[in-house]
């Protein structure tokens, strides 16, 4: 009974020290395991910090660049969307996110972008293209868009990469202008030359004409007044009854020639021909004035006879359209100005004025010119009764190209040079009243002396 006890007594005490040995394994794995999850969990947690630090530059490295960019699935369904894309399509990417980009794409142009799509899903990465894209009912932004593809998770994604030319456009708008005006210029400067050389050459004979007309118109009252006392002589004899025969012949060429005629007309012909010719002289003096080449700087000048030299020179445009009122200051004081560029400003006006009137109908209009002087400078009003403009046309009057003529009659340079020369070079205004049917005022303000650098319009 002893030994029994004795030996369960050994077999539990070996139990004993297995189950102590066994736990002691455990807990030592336990340890370990403890040790090895913490590790991992470090590594975990680091590694999260890292992928959130990664995530936020890579959050802040497209919310930096300048260009919008947009990530879609391949149906185009809008899914990552940068600051500038934001901006750029006025709307915040919670109402963005899962809407199709498309319908932001100008109507017309929605196949070549699905197009462009096509292209970048087929070889990775599409060609640079132009589209416009529709913000508002009123704002079309011109882009240029390339599109690439990435993979994630079995997945394919569009990568839509757009910049916004409008100002690139606008540059190349402005440089293509300042092209037409040069050329404009140039034909300007090329025609004044010709205009002057012609003016001269016309100027030479015109004053020997004119002097020779007032010569002959000199000699001819002496010559009448010779022949005057030849026919009182003539009527002495015949009375006295002397030189018949001769007398009876005189009175023959006196009828065969019509001397009453002759003397009663050819002193008209030679006052209307010097009339003439001073017309010729006044003319060519406008043309010459006109077309000199001029200062290209500021000077003062008087802006009623560049007026009056402006109407001489483009009377055959107006005179059979519209009767000239002018309203002219006779106080008006000098303003500092490029004369040839004011003389074009004029010239233009008045064209434009007689072009509405001529539209409007076929009787003659009135166009009417007026100067004042105004605080700092001097007003000027070219007032017409042509057609007016259209209300849909207002705005868009000083844009370049802009016209309503057929073509051959108008390029649309006119008034944007026009407004270039007042609000740019001479830091003036101009502005304008219409009545459609009725005509329309254009308004000019020049200063006395313009200030450099500053502009109003
Ligand atoms: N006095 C006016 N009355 C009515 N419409 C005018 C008048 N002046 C200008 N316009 C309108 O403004 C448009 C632009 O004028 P602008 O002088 O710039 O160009 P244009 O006369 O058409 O061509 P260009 O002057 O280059 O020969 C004209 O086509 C016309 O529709
Ligand atoms: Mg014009």
């Amino acid at each position: 009974m002893t030994q029994d006890l004795t030996q369960e007594l050994t077999l539990l005490k070996k139990k004993l020290a297995r189950e102590t040995d066994a736990r002691k394994q455990a807990e030592n794995l336990l340890e370990t395991k403890a040790f090895e999850l913490y590790e991992v969990n470090e590594t975990l947690t680091n590694s999260i910090r890292k992928a959130k630090n990664n995530s936020s530059r890579l959050n802040a490295i497209m919310n930096s660049i300048p260009d919008g960019i947009i990530t879609t699935d391949k149906d185009l369904n809008m899914l990552d969307i940068n600051n500038a894309a934001e901006k750029f399509l006025k709307n915040s990417r919670i109402r963005l996110m899962k809407n199709s980009l498309l319908p932001y794409v100008c109507p017309d142009q929605t196949n070549a972008y699905q197009d462009l799509c096509n292209k970048a899903i087929n070889d990775g990465i599409s060609g640079i293209e132009e589209f416009d894209f529709k913000i508002t009912e009123d704002e079309i932004i011109a882009t240029e868009v390339k599109i690439s593809v990435f993979e994630h998770d079995d997945e394919y994604f569009l990568l839509h990469l757009i910049h916004d030319i409008t100002r690139k456009k606008e540059r190349a708008q402005e440089h293509k202008q300042l092209q037409e005006e040069l050329a404009q210029s140039a034909k300007w400067e090329a025609v004044g030359q010709l205009a002057g050389g012609i003016a001269h050459e016309i100027n030479t004979p015109s004053q020997y004409i004119g002097d020779n007309l007032h010569f002959l118109n000199e000699s001819l009252a002496q010559i009448f007044t010779l022949l005057h006392n030849a026919l009182i002589l003539k009527k002495q004899s015949a009375a006295d009854g002397k030189y018949a025969d001769l007398n009876q012949k005189l009175d023959q060429l006196i009828k065969e020639y019509d001397l009453a005629y002759l003397i009663e007309e050819v002193p008209e012909a030679v006052k209307q021909s010097s009339n003439g010719i001073k017309q010729i002289s006044r003319i060519v003096g406008a043309m010459k004035n006109f077309s000199h080449p001029g200062a290209k700087d500021k000077e003062p000048f008087n802006i009623n006879s560049s007026l009056e030299t402006t109407l001489t020179v483009s009377r055959n445009e107006w005179k059979n359209v519209a009767e000239i009122v002018k309203n002219f200051d006779e106080n008006l004081i000098p303003v500092n100005c490029i004369p040839g560029a004011i003389n074009q400003v004029f010239l233009n006006l008045i064209v434009n004025a007689t072009h509405a009137i001529a539209e409007k109908s076929s009787e003659m209009g009135k166009i009417t010119i007026t100067t004042r002087n105004s605080a700092d400078g001097i007003d000027i009003y070219f007032k017409d009764t042509g057609c007016g403009i259209a209300p849909e046309h207002q705005k868009d009057i000083f844009n370049p190209f802009f016209t309503t003529k057929e073509v051959g009659k108008g390029s649309g340079q006119g008034l944007s040079i026009i407004r270039d020369i007042i609000v740019n070079k001479h830091k003036g205004t101009i502005d304008f009243q219409t009545t459609p049917g009725q005509g329309t005022t254009f308004h000019i303000h020049l200063p006395e002396h313009p200030k450099e650098g500053t502009s109003s319009c």
